[in-house]
């Protein structure tokens, strides 16, 4: 149950700083409760206020809900209490000089930290000591991991990492005074902002591994918990709801009157399930990335109790019950729409888009390390296992290619009704683009952006091979030639910055009807085969699982040498990286968190084991079994006892 301990008042530059729930909370009931907390009072705009602390706030909204049980599952009578909206009641703020008086209230969540023993209970600060305290609390927020501390951080800091470090703190949302994330882009030279000053969950996650390797962990925890609390709620788009587990593309702390008092305000967290987003996507990846998140905080920080949370478990899932869920598809891999990912707008990767199956195999991977072993659990546990086997040999079989299965594709048979077909998703040999004749080369190879019946997306899509490699969803030899591909095409997908979202450009025609003549996406620009400096922090990872650091350390250099002078873009544009984005933001956060990452890797690689999954014995086993069956043999058998099942 959250205990509000101070309220303290300061200036707030990114967003309102107030209030409200009690991320510290443990038991599943009062993991929902927005009891005791502070509510502060400010009738003119000194500096100095004597705010009174209050105790229990009402939900906005609250509903409940049921957990559905997966199959014969029984974890169906788990219901909890969500707020449609986290609240918490502050005072209205005023504008200063530019800047917004906000309230900045500290809670329980921050137990740990020395800063709260200093405000314990109603206690009054003005604008210099919390100044102070917040200087002192940056650095006693550094927990002291390995490699970690702020000390030797400053003992022989860089200048773009310093600049780096300075923008990416000036990114940091604040809710009731707690950091739980960080914007997308803070341009002060772009008039429309659209949605970037909103936290996205994609888009937190390079920030909150930088803050993981930094040791400061508190804000990582926070986004967790309080992400957590915004977990498929109902939301509805033209009266339809998304489903239950969904996590949003991104929320905003909004800071709205309080009804029934003028002088008062509070704070509401307020999600974007894709139902005000451009084109209305729905952000598959959300919930996968959150649960990457969770595993990296639990095994960087060494506080399990996170994860071991019941409403946390519950969270984990729901976002598995709604990847696992029957559907028609007859893949094992994700069905989803177009522009499910980061790749957020159309571009021709509705259907299975590698990045999603990378994701969710990496997802279900680091769930599995993280699900408590009880007897509710075992349905659920034995589907996931069930499908990472079959993704892994669904991805590893049909998404991958080289020079040798080119060749094969090229001499395909079609039409072949059987079950032991050799071209079974019917792919017509005609499909092979002309640039990819080309382009393959001699030695490496690489796993295809998207397979549907009788499509194969041969376009190369960063992410997804990076995550890959990473999550270990492609085996270790199809990983190295992935990196020798890299290698031999790094004047394609590196050129004057590091990295291209997909290549090659849609052009012309297909471009006209694939992304429906968006003017965004034109080619060479964007997601059309634009450069992101944010991909640098997975190729890191990715480089640093195969041993092979010395490829993200040429990346790091090249993008050493625009990226800050460039001011930090979101993207650049044409063949060769050589411009800034047309419709780039600068100061993108996960331009600089990225960076960042990759940097503290770097230094440190033996942190990235926080990030990688390895291949489970068990799941080596029954990948072979599957290799080896032959799906004829199998059908004519009586006992189809399925020895993959672990
Ligand atoms: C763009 C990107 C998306 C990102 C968002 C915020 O829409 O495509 O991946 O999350 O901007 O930066």
């Amino acid at each position: 149950m959250g205990t509000a301990k101070g309220v303290l008042q300061v200036f707030s530059g990114v967003a309102p700083r107030n209030h409200c729930f009690d991320p510290s909370s443990n038991a599943l009931g009062s993991a929902y409760s927005f009891n005791s907390h502070l509510i502060s009072t400010k009738r003119s705009a000194s500096k100095k206020i004597k705010i009174p602390v209050y105790a229990s706030i009402q939900l906005r909204n609250s509903e409940t809900f049921g957990v559905q049980g997966f199959g014969e599952s029984s974890y169906k009578d788990r219901s909890i209490n969500r707020s449609k909206f986290s609240s918490c009641r502050c005072q209205r703020a005023d504008s200063v000089s530019g800047t917004t008086t906000g309230s900045w209230f500290v809670d329980s969540a921050d137990d740990l930290n020395p800063l709260n023993t200093m405000v314990n209970g109603p206690h009054v600060l003005d604008f210099d000591d919390v100044k102070q305290l917040k200087e002192e609390k940056t650095d006693s927020m550094s927990n002291g991991a390995p490699g970690a501390s702020s000390t030797i951080h400053r003992a022989k800091v860089d200048p773009i990492e310093e600049e780096a470090w300075d923008l990416l703190r000036d990114s940091v949302v604040y809710y009731c005074g707690s950091p739980i994330g960080t914007i997308a882009a803070n341009d002060p030279t772009s008039s429309n902002v659209l949605n970037y000053d909103q936290v996205f969950i994609r888009d937190f996650i390079p920030a909150g591994i930088a803050f993981l390797l930094k040791g400061e962990y508190d804000i990582v925890r926070n986004f967790i918990l309080h992400t957590l609390q915004l977990q498929s709620w109902e939301k509805t788009m033209d009266c339809h709801s998304p489903g239950q587990g969904l996590m949003p593309a991104s929320f905003k702390v909004r800071t709205v009157p309080l009804d029934g008092d003028d002088s008062a305000t509070e704070e509401v967290l307020d999600p974007d399930f894709g139902e005000a987003a451009i084109g209305r996507v729905a952000p598959v990846d959300s919930g996968l990335w959150w649960i990457i998140l969770l595993r990296a905080y639990g095994k960087i920080s060494g506080d399990l109790s996170v994860q071991e949370r019941i409403d946390v478990q519950t969270g984990i899932k729901m976002i598995l019950k709604l990847c696992l869920a029957d559907g028609f598809d007859m893949f094992p891999t994700l069905l989803v729409t177009d522009g499910s990912c980061m790749i957020d707008r159309r571009m021709g990767i509705h259907g299975h888009p590698l990045e999603i199956q990378a994701l969710f195999y990496s997802a279900l991977m680091s769930a599995r390390e993280m699900l408590a072993p009880e007897d509710g659990s075992a349905d659920l546990i034995r589907a996931l296992n069930n499908r990472l086997v079959a993704l892994s040999f669904h991805i590893r079989e049909y998404y991958w290619i080289d020079l040798r299965k080119l060749n094969e594709i090229y001499r395909y048979k079609t039409e072949e009704y059987s079950y032991d077909a050799v071209n079974k998703f019917n792919i017509y040999p005609d499909q092979i683009p002309p640039w990819l004749v080309e382009w393959i080369p001699n030695r490496g190879g690489y796993l295809i952006g998207n397979l549907q019946p009788a499509h194969m997306d041969f376009r190369f899509f960063s992410l997804g091979n990076f995550w890959s490699i990473v999550s270990g969803l492609a085996t270790v030899d199809q990983s190295h030639a992935i990196l020798d591909l890299i290698e031999a095409k790094w004047a394609d997908l590196v050129a004057d910055m590091p990295f291209k979202i997909s290549y090659p450009a849609l052009e012309g025609q297909e471009w006209q009807i694939i992304t429906g003549s968006d003017p965004k996406n034109t080619p060479w620009s964007y997601h059309n085969a634009g450069s992101w400096p944010t991909l640098l922090w997975q190729l890191t990872v990715a480089c640093i699982k195969m041993n092979r650091a010395d490829i993200a350390v040429k990346a790091v250099e090249i993008v050493e040498r625009r990226l800050s002078r460039d001011r930090w873009p979101e993207y650049y544009d044409t063949k060769r990286s050589r411009f800034i984005g047309k419709q780039a933001r600068l100061f993108q956060t996960w331009s600089i968190a990225g960076y960042l990452v990759a940097k503290l890797l770097l230094a440190d690689p033996g942190a990235a084991k926080i990030l990688i999954t390895d291949e489970d014995p068990e799941l080596v086993n029954a990948f072979s079994c599957m290799i080896g069956a032959n799906p004829r043999r199998k059908r004519g058998r009586k006992n189809t006892k399925q020895s993959y099942i672990v």
